[in-house]
């Protein structure tokens, strides 16, 4: 086999478990065969895929060659030292605030909240990127409409990320190759991963960093807060769940490890019968009023549970953008309380 033919035998292999090839991935940087020796560079995300497309290689082409030599480009050797979080690292030093986004449970509108407040602050004529990190729910890409994008690198080997509705997104979707992977696994991928996407993916200067972090207080979150000075949590949640021990759990991890808390959004907080505007405070009212009294947290504001903001967000189609007025204030509202709420570097 010459360079050529190993070049387009490789194009044309599966990954496995995918219906897609390493070509439709773009997984291939470099193939080199001299003297019966294959050289093949790969531009894998992860560490794990790295492993997963290394050894599919490996059993279709190793009987073929003498040396059949398969690294990664631009593998470096990471810091090892995830330092602490109350003096974390920054592998984000491209954007000045850091907002992370999240929430007790999934479900809750953390994503619609994470999206439609970014969108906001680019309204706002800022630099915004958006960081989906929800391992569990990976949905920005589809809020956003740009779930069917592939990866793309750059000339100089760089993530180029997607964008729509001015900004810019990268998601962990990308690094989970089916929905049912295992958490484990997925998590696991996804915490490598992430700080690929902090360090090598064109998001250019950036004013604002927006993170949809998982739900809970696991992993990823004390991961992110290690590797990145997060200048504001912002706190999503429910009236049925604001007393839940998930919620002061999630606000007690943000406080614990230091990070200054823009306030709490209270979504799906109440409902207007469209035909008689009548509003109707299914769970009861003051559930979020009273959660951010008690931490001393701002109340960012309540988004009512609404049909509209329902159908526009699965259809990519944000409400911020494509809404009402109405739908817009709610969200425009939040971004004006949280930027009042936290002394950001704008
Ligand atoms: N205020 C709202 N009114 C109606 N539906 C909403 C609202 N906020 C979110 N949703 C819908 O609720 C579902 C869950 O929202 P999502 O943002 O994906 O939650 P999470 O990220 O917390 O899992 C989605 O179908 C979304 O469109
Ligand atoms: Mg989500």
């Amino acid at each position: 086999m010459n360079t050529k033919e190993l070049q387009e035998a490789l194009t044309n292999l599966p990954y496995p478990g995918l219906s897609r090839t390493l070509g439709d991935l773009k997984l291939l940087s470099e193939v080199k065969v001299s003297d019966n020796n294959a050289k093949i560079e790969l531009l894998t995300v992860s560490d794990d895929s790295y492993l997963t497309v290394k050894s599919a290689i490996e059993s279709a082409f190793a009987p073929q060659f003498t040396t059949l030599d398969i690294t990664k480009k631009g593998q470096v050797q990471k810091d090892t030292n995830y330092g602490n979080s109350s003096n974390p690292n920054n592998r984000a030093p491209y954007a000045a605030n850091v907002i992370a986004v999240t929430s007790g449970k999934g479900g809750v509108g953390k994503s619609t909240v994470s999206v439609n407040l970014a969108i906001a602050l680019a309204q706002r004529g800022y630099r915004v990127g958006i960081l989906d990190a929800d391992v569990y729910g990976p949905n920005v890409p589809r809020l956003t409409n740009t779930d069917l994008e592939k990866i793309r690198w750059s000339d100089d080997n760089k993530i180029i990320p997607s964008e729509n509705y001015g900004i810019k997104i990268m998601s962990v979707a990308l690094t989970t190759p089916t929905s049912d992977t295992p958490l484990v696994w997925r998590s696991s991928v996804a915490v490598s991963a992430l700080i690929q996407f902090l360090e090598d993916v064109e998001w250019g200067e950036l004013d604002f960093m927006v993170i949809d972090m998982p739900p809970g207080t696991g992993d990823i979150q004390l991961t992110m807060a290690q590797e990145l000075p997060i200048t504001a949590g912002v706190i999503v949640t429910t009236p049925q769940l604001v007393a839940s021990d998930d919620v002061s759990r999630a606000i007690r991890m943000f406080q614990d490890i230091h990070v200054p808390m823009a306030g709490l959004v209270e979504n799906m907080s109440y409902f207007i019968a469209p035909d008689t505007g009548t509003r109707y405070d299914i769970f009861g009212s003051g559930g979020g009023e009273r959660l951010a009294s008690r931490y001393n947290i701002p109340l960012l504001g309540q988004i009512p549970l609404n049909m509209d903001i329902r159908e526009g967000s699965d259809n990519g189609e944000p409400p911020v953008v494509l809404g009402s007025d109405e739908l817009k204030s709610y969200y425009r509202e939040i971004v004006e309380n949280m930027l009042k709420a936290v002394k950001f570097k704008i």
